[in-house]
Protein backbone atom coordinates (compact mmCIF):
# COMPACT_ATOMS: atom_id res chain seq x y z
CA UNK A 1 0.00 0.00 0.00
CA UNK A 2 1.19 3.26 -1.31
CA UNK A 3 1.49 5.68 1.93
CA UNK A 4 0.60 9.62 1.51
CA UNK A 5 4.21 10.76 0.80
CA UNK A 6 4.86 8.06 -1.59
CA UNK A 7 0.90 9.17 -3.41
CA UNK A 8 2.47 12.52 -3.40
CA UNK A 9 5.99 11.78 -5.01
CA UNK A 10 3.62 9.93 -7.45
CA UNK A 11 1.29 12.55 -8.78
CA UNK A 12 4.02 15.00 -9.10
CA UNK A 13 5.40 12.72 -11.48
CA UNK A 14 2.18 12.55 -13.04
CA UNK A 15 1.91 16.09 -13.28
CA UNK A 16 5.19 16.22 -15.63
CA UNK A 17 3.48 13.27 -17.60
CA UNK A 18 0.37 15.56 -17.83
CA UNK A 19 2.38 18.82 -19.11
CA UNK A 20 3.76 16.85 -21.56
CA UNK A 21 0.69 15.67 -23.34
CA UNK A 22 -0.54 19.09 -22.94
CA UNK A 23 2.58 20.34 -25.30
CA UNK A 24 1.88 17.40 -27.47
CA UNK A 25 -1.01 18.43 -28.27
CA UNK A 26 -0.50 22.00 -29.09
CA UNK A 27 3.01 20.43 -31.09
CA UNK A 28 1.08 18.10 -33.36
CA UNK A 29 -1.38 21.51 -34.60
CA UNK A 30 1.92 23.17 -35.32
CA UNK A 31 3.43 20.56 -37.25
CA UNK A 32 0.01 19.68 -39.30
CA UNK A 33 -0.33 23.16 -39.82
CA UNK A 34 3.18 23.40 -41.51
CA UNK A 35 2.80 20.56 -43.51
CA UNK A 36 -0.45 20.76 -44.98
CA UNK A 37 -1.44 24.08 -43.84
CA UNK A 38 -4.66 24.94 -41.75
CA UNK A 39 -8.15 24.13 -41.50
CA UNK A 40 -11.28 24.85 -39.42
CA UNK A 41 -10.95 21.52 -38.67
CA UNK A 42 -7.86 21.21 -37.49
CA UNK A 43 -8.02 24.32 -35.30
CA UNK A 44 -11.71 22.60 -33.96
CA UNK A 45 -10.52 19.49 -33.09
CA UNK A 46 -7.17 20.44 -31.57
CA UNK A 47 -9.58 22.90 -28.90
CA UNK A 48 -11.54 20.93 -28.03
CA UNK A 49 -9.05 18.04 -27.14
CA UNK A 50 -7.10 19.97 -25.68
CA UNK A 51 -10.12 21.68 -23.65
CA UNK A 52 -11.49 18.31 -22.59
CA UNK A 53 -7.99 17.22 -21.73
CA UNK A 54 -6.95 20.31 -19.77
CA UNK A 55 -9.97 20.11 -18.13
CA UNK A 56 -9.64 17.26 -16.46
CA UNK A 57 -5.86 17.22 -15.83
CA UNK A 58 -6.83 20.64 -13.85
CA UNK A 59 -9.37 18.61 -11.96
CA UNK A 60 -6.41 16.37 -10.94
CA UNK A 61 -3.80 19.09 -10.59
CA UNK A 62 -6.25 20.47 -8.02
CA UNK A 63 -7.74 17.52 -5.88
CA UNK A 64 -3.63 16.76 -5.27
CA UNK A 65 -3.54 20.76 -3.71
CA UNK A 66 -6.36 19.76 -1.86
CA UNK A 67 -5.14 16.35 -0.67
CA UNK A 68 -1.41 17.95 0.21
CA UNK A 69 -3.31 20.08 2.36
CA UNK A 70 -1.13 22.84 0.76
CA UNK A 71 -1.78 26.88 1.57
CA UNK A 72 -5.75 28.09 0.73
CA UNK A 73 -4.48 31.20 -1.13
CA UNK A 74 -2.31 29.25 -3.17
CA UNK A 75 -5.04 26.65 -4.12
CA UNK A 76 -7.83 29.68 -5.11
CA UNK A 77 -5.18 31.45 -7.21
CA UNK A 78 -4.15 28.01 -9.21
CA UNK A 79 -7.66 27.21 -9.64
CA UNK A 80 -8.55 30.64 -11.28
CA UNK A 81 -5.64 30.02 -13.49
CA UNK A 82 -7.12 26.87 -15.06
CA UNK A 83 -10.22 28.20 -15.22
CA UNK A 84 -9.60 31.11 -17.00
CA UNK A 85 -7.79 29.16 -19.42
CA UNK A 86 -10.17 26.96 -20.01
CA UNK A 87 -12.89 30.01 -20.83
CA UNK A 88 -10.44 31.47 -22.82
CA UNK A 89 -10.13 28.48 -24.91
CA UNK A 90 -13.49 27.55 -24.99
CA UNK A 91 -13.96 31.43 -26.29
CA UNK A 92 -11.78 30.66 -28.82
CA UNK A 93 -13.92 27.36 -29.80
CA UNK A 94 -16.90 29.51 -30.22
CA UNK A 95 -15.35 32.03 -31.81
CA UNK A 96 -12.79 30.25 -34.65
CA UNK A 97 -15.05 29.28 -37.53
CA UNK A 98 -16.14 31.21 -40.07
CA UNK A 99 -12.41 33.23 -39.66
CA UNK A 100 -11.31 34.80 -42.76
CA UNK A 101 -7.57 34.64 -42.24
CA UNK A 102 -7.40 30.92 -40.75
CA UNK A 103 -3.58 30.83 -40.69
CA UNK A 104 -3.51 33.94 -38.41
CA UNK A 105 -5.72 32.92 -36.32
CA UNK A 106 -4.26 28.93 -35.68
CA UNK A 107 -0.76 31.12 -35.19
CA UNK A 108 -2.30 32.85 -32.58
CA UNK A 109 -3.90 29.98 -30.95
CA UNK A 110 -0.45 27.97 -31.03
CA UNK A 111 1.28 31.57 -29.63
CA UNK A 112 -1.57 32.10 -26.88
CA UNK A 113 -1.67 28.37 -25.91
CA UNK A 114 2.00 27.94 -25.55
CA UNK A 115 2.75 31.23 -23.71
CA UNK A 116 0.22 30.25 -21.20
CA UNK A 117 0.92 26.97 -20.67
CA UNK A 118 5.03 27.90 -20.29
CA UNK A 119 4.07 30.55 -18.09
CA UNK A 120 2.36 28.35 -15.71
CA UNK A 121 3.93 24.67 -15.84
CA UNK A 122 6.88 27.35 -15.19
CA UNK A 123 5.54 29.43 -12.44
CA UNK A 124 2.43 28.36 -10.66
CA UNK A 125 2.78 24.66 -11.23
CA UNK A 126 6.61 25.11 -9.67
CA UNK A 127 4.97 26.94 -6.73
CA UNK A 128 2.78 24.37 -5.77
CA UNK A 129 5.37 21.49 -6.25
CA UNK A 130 7.78 23.60 -3.57
CA UNK A 131 4.92 23.72 -1.62
CA UNK A 132 4.11 19.82 -1.68
CA UNK A 133 7.49 19.44 -1.54
CA UNK A 134 7.90 21.50 1.82
CA UNK A 135 4.70 20.02 3.39
CA UNK A 136 6.00 16.83 2.52
CA UNK A 137 9.17 17.46 4.35
CA UNK A 138 7.33 18.77 7.34
CA UNK A 139 6.64 22.20 7.10
CA UNK A 140 2.89 23.63 7.79
CA UNK A 141 0.74 24.75 5.24
CA UNK A 142 1.11 28.31 6.58
CA UNK A 143 5.03 27.85 5.93
CA UNK A 144 4.81 26.13 3.03
FE1 LIG B 1 -1.73 23.97 -12.71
Amino acid sequence: MINQSGYLATQIEVVGTQHKKLFKLVNELTESYHKNGTSEKLVDDTLRQLVTYADKYFLEEEELMLRSKIDPGHVNVHRMEHRSFIYDVNNMLTYSSNQEDLSALTEKLVGFITSWLTHHILATDRIMEEHIFAIQHGASSEKA
